[in-house]
C-alpha cells in the first residue's frame, strides 16, 4: 500500500516521518511490519479508514472514513521504559492532554488505557511488543450517537457528542504526536513522575474502595496507594495487599464493597 502523503514534523523522536494513508488494513498491522527495524523508530502510520482495525483482546475497532484518528507508531524505547504500564499511561496521557487542548473537556483514563468522556469511551489503545513496540490509538472525534447505537456501542463516545462541533482528524492527530513526543523526551530523561501523577489522577481511584481483577484472582479493598510499582490495597480484613500492575487487567471503583464497610 502507498502512502498518500508524508509529513515531517518538528519533533524529537516521534513524528519526525509521518505516513497519511487514504486506507489500510490496520495501522497497527503496517506498523508491526516497520517495527522489525530499528531503523524506523518513531515512525507514525495515519489512517482516514481502516478496512480490519484492531482493539485488545481480539475485538476490532470501527471507525468511519475521516470520523476519527487512527494512528499506530514505532517505537524501539529504552528497558526502563518498555513497561506496558508506562507505555499505557504515556498513551493515554497524551490523549486526554490533546483532548483537553482541543475541547477543553476534561477526560479520565480507564484502567489500563481507555479514555472516557462522561463515562464513555472515546479513545482505545492497543500496544503490541515485539522486536519494536507498536502503540496504536483510535480517537473518535465526529461520530453521533446515533451511529454508536446503530453499532450496538452505546458506551462509546466522540468530541462531537460532547461539544457539538466537529473536529479536522489532521489537526488532531499532529497534536496528538507533539504531546506523545513530548511526553516521551520527558521520560527518555528519567522524568517519570509528572506522568505518574497525572494518570493516578485522571484514573481517580486512590483512596476508594475498588474491586482489582488479576489473571488469577478478584481482590476488594480501599486502594491505599497506586503507583508503577504496585498498588497496595486494605483488604476488609484489614489485610494490605500488594499487586504488580502487570498483574491487574481491571480495576473499577467498587460502590457494592463500600456499602458493605459501612
Ligand atoms: C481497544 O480495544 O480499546 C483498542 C483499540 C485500538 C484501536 C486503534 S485504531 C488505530 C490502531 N490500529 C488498529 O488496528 N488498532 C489501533
Amino acid at each position: 500500500m502507498n502512502h498518500r502523503e508524508e509529513w515531517h514534523l518538528d519533533t524529537d523522536r516521534i513524528g519526525r516521518r509521518v505516513l497519511v494513508f487514504d486506507c489500510v488494513d490496520s495501522t497497527n498491522s503496517q506498523a508491526a511490519a516497520l517495527a522489525a527495524d530499528c531503523a524506523n523508530d518513531g515512525i507514525v502510520i495515519l489512517a482516514e479508514e481502516q478496512t480490519a482495525g484492531r482493539g485488545q483482546h481480539g475485538r476490532s475497532w470501527h471507525c468511519q472514513r475521516g470520523l476519527g484518528v487512527l494512528l499506530s507508531l514505532v517505537l524501539f524505547p529504552p528497558p526502563a521504559l518498555r513497561r506496558p504500564v508506562i507505555l499505557a499511561a504515556w498513551a493515554a496521557n497524551a490523549v486526554c492532554e490533546t483532548i483537553l487542548q482541543t475541547s477543553a473537556l476534561e477526560p479520565t483514563i480507564k484502567w489500563p488505557n481507555d479514555v472516557l468522556i462522561r463515562k464513555r469511551k472515546v479513545c482505545g489503545i492497543l500496544i503490541e511488543q515485539g522486536a519494536g513496540t507498536v502503540v496504536g490509538i483510535g480517537l473518535n472525534l465526529n461520530q453521533r450517537t446515533e451511529s454508536f447505537a446503530a453499532a450496538n456501542l452505546p458506551q462509546a463516545g466522540s468530541l462531537a457528542i460532547f461539544t457539538g462541533q466537529s473536529f479536522a482528524y489532521q489537526k488532531v492527530a499532529r497534536l496528538l504526536i507533539r504531546h506523545l513526543d513530548d511526553e516521551f523526551r520527558r521520560l527518555c530523561q528519567g522524568d517519570l513522575n509528572p506522568l505518574q501523577s497525572s494518570w493516578r489522577n485522571r484514573l481517580g481511584l486512590q483512596g476508594a474502595d475498588v474491586r482489582v481483577e488479576c489473571h488469577d484472582a478478584i481482590h476488594y479493598g480501599r486502594l491505599l496507594e497506586l503507583t508503577w510499582d504496585g498498588l497496595t490495597l486494605e483488604t476488609p480484613s484489614g489485610e494490605v495487599v500488594r499487586l504488580l500492575p502487570e498483574s491487574v487487567r481491571h480495576v473499577t471503583a467498587d460502590g457494592h464493597f463500600l456499602s458493605l464497610r459501612s
